[in-house]
């Protein structure tokens, strides 16, 4: 089975080397626990070192902040803009009256926007957002499984964003996401400490142990060889 590399340095090592290839993954955490930049650099560096096409599609933040956000690393995102290996592509608001029509609507520009670069990888960012405008659990659950559905039938490796009340514990925003995607990622930040956690990973024989999570001026990476107690972590 094919891995497609995180682009973060040291969590390859924790996934035997990396996402399967057209696999869904949730990336939880709370505000501020880095899922934005986390899933920058996964599209950044998928077309810097691995030439993979990338779409990142916001529901949070402008396509500017998103640009800060890739420019404040010093990566020439310009460059992968003007070769078509990246995309930023923000998702206007939905009318709660009209979502299911709406959505189905984002689904299919997603879709082709996927089909015309030929895109590899894909970040939605957040799910929380658009769960927002579902009804019940099973309207969250399902739409999402609709979602990934297609993603996988292109063959493109996605991650979705699920913004939550950063407890230890807490895996998704509305408690379903979590048993939908084929993967989970916990990033965490108990200040001063920032770590991340590998809840669950379809196919994988993935590390069990929470570790060093780290932003810098270079963006983020793992430490994949020390680790953190789940006691220290607050519940
Ligand atoms: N250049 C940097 N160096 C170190 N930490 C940074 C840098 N840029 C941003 N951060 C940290 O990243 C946080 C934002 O991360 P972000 O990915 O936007 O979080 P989330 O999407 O989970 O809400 C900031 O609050 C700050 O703590
Ligand atoms: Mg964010």
């Amino acid at each position: 089975m094919e891995r497609v590399s995180t682009g973060i340095p040291g969590m390859d090592d924790l996934l035997q080397g990396g996402f399967l290839q057209g696999s869904s993954i949730l990336v939880a955490g709370g505000a501020g626990s880095g899922k934005t930049i986390f899933s920058t650099q996964y599209i950044y560096n998928g077309a810097a070192e691995y030439n993979d096409p990338g779409i990142y599609i916001t529901l949070e933040e402008g396509t500017t902040n998103i640009w800060w956000n890739m420019k404040s690393f010093h990566w020439n995102i310009a460059k992968m803009q003007q070769e078509n290996l990246i995309k930023i592509y923000r998702v206007g608001m939905f009318n709660p009256k009209e979502f299911a029509l709406q959505f189905d609507e984002e689904i299919g520009k997603i879709k082709d926007m996927v089909n015309e670069m030929g895109a590899k990888r894909l970040v939605i960012d957040s799910t929380t957002a658009f769960g927002m405008f579902m009804g019940s659990d099973a309207d969250i659950r399902y739409n999402l499984f609709k979602l990934i559905t297609e993603m996988k039938k292109l063959n493109c490796t996605t991650l979705l964003l699920s913004e939550t009340g950063g407890k230890r514990d807490e895996f998704s925003r509305f408690g379903v996401e979590e048993f939908v995607v084929d993967g989970v990622l916990a990033l965490y930040f108990f200040p001063p400490v920032r770590s991340v956690f590998v809840k669950k990973m379809r196919g994988t024989d993935h590390d069990k142990r929470i570790h060093p999570f780290e932003i810098s001026g270079d963006g983020v990476s793992v430490n994949p060889t020390e680790q953190i107690l789940w006691e220290s972590l607050n519940k």
